[in-house]
């Protein structure tokens, strides 16, 4: 399956795999993601944009992801194997950490995006460095007895790790999915997510990137208006991140003439039971 038969909504994974090729090139690199590449490549042209986005974009790609390797890390060092990748895209989390022993990690994404993303990493003979289990489902629709059905111990504590998923969503799918997450979550479990506070809506920064996932194939939404309330209603204890600051944290300065109100509204939020 060549690139250009991914759905839209799966095509932002290719768009985003390139953001993490060309960090990887870097000498300053906040990770380092051989894989993406190679997906980039089997894409083919056309699908990812000639533009990366607006001022910021690539910045925030490329902490948000080392955000996420550092929250499996520190999942893992808490003791957590099970890991699931809810919309894993072209993720190679699997195959790029130094995972402990033990660890199992579900990777849950469209059929599409598996039969395209399978026949990538077997035509470079990628060795995941944990157990891998590929989920194929729609996570608007019912998933929880799929992944079990792949090995998933709900009695088990989990590390949630949805990158890029939920302004991918509408609302009403967004509120199931934390409903199934929170169902299947055993007590010591964590959730990692990034969401579009809906105050960020008409800046201009915003509008940018939304042009672009429009351009891709989809549509950017914002998940809810307050993540921290949405996730303590589900019964977790929230922590929000905001991107201006993490960049900092990480040493990646933002470009000047970004759009700070955009910035912060994109927020990454972790949640423990
Ligand atoms: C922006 S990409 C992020 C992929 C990956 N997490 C990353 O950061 O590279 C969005 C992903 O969400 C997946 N996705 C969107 N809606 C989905 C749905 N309803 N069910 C399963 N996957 C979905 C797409 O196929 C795509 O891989």
């Amino acid at each position: 399956m060549g690139g250009e038969e991914l759905p839209g909504v799966s095509r932002t994974a290719v768009w985003v795999a390139g953001m993490r090729a060309a960090e990887s090139e870097r000498a300053d690199r906040l990770f380092d993601d051989r894989l993406a590449a190679a997906f980039v490549s089997a894409a083919g042209g056309g699908i990812v944009p000639q533009t990366a986005g607006p001022p910021g974009t690539s910045e925030f790609l490329a902490v948000r992801a080392r955000f996420f390797d550092d929250q499996a890390r520190a999942a893992c060092g808490a003791g957590i194997r099970q890991i699931v990748l809810p919309a894993a895209g072209l993720d190679c989390r699997a195959f790029r950490l130094d995972w402990p022993s033990g660890v199992r990690l579900f990777e849950l994404d469209l059929p599409e995006m598996f039969a395209f993303k399978e026949p990538v990493l077997a035509s470079v003979e990628a060795v995941a460095r944990c157990v891998r289990v590929v989920v194929a489902v729609d996570l608007r629709g019912q998933w929880a007895q799929p992944l079990i059905d792949a090995g998933f111990d709900p009695g088990a504590p989990t590390a949630w790790l949805a990158e890029g998923l939920l302004p991918y969503l509408q609302r009403a799918d967004g509120e199931r999915l934390l409903a199934t997450v929170t169902e299947l979550s055993a007590p010591g479990s964590r959730a990692v997510f990034d969401h579009l506070e809906t105050t960020a809506a008409e800046r201009p920064g915003m509008r940018a990137v939304s042009e672009v996932v429009r351009q891709v194939g989809a549509q950017l939404m914002p998940t809810a208006d307050s993540p921290a309330d949405w996730l303590t209603g589900h019964g977790w204890q929230a922590r929000l991140f905001r991107l201006p600051a993490l960049a900092e944290e990480y040493g990646r300065s933002l470009p000047a003439d970004v759009d700070l109100v955009a910035s912060n509204a994109v927020v990454v939020i972790t949640a423990d039971r």
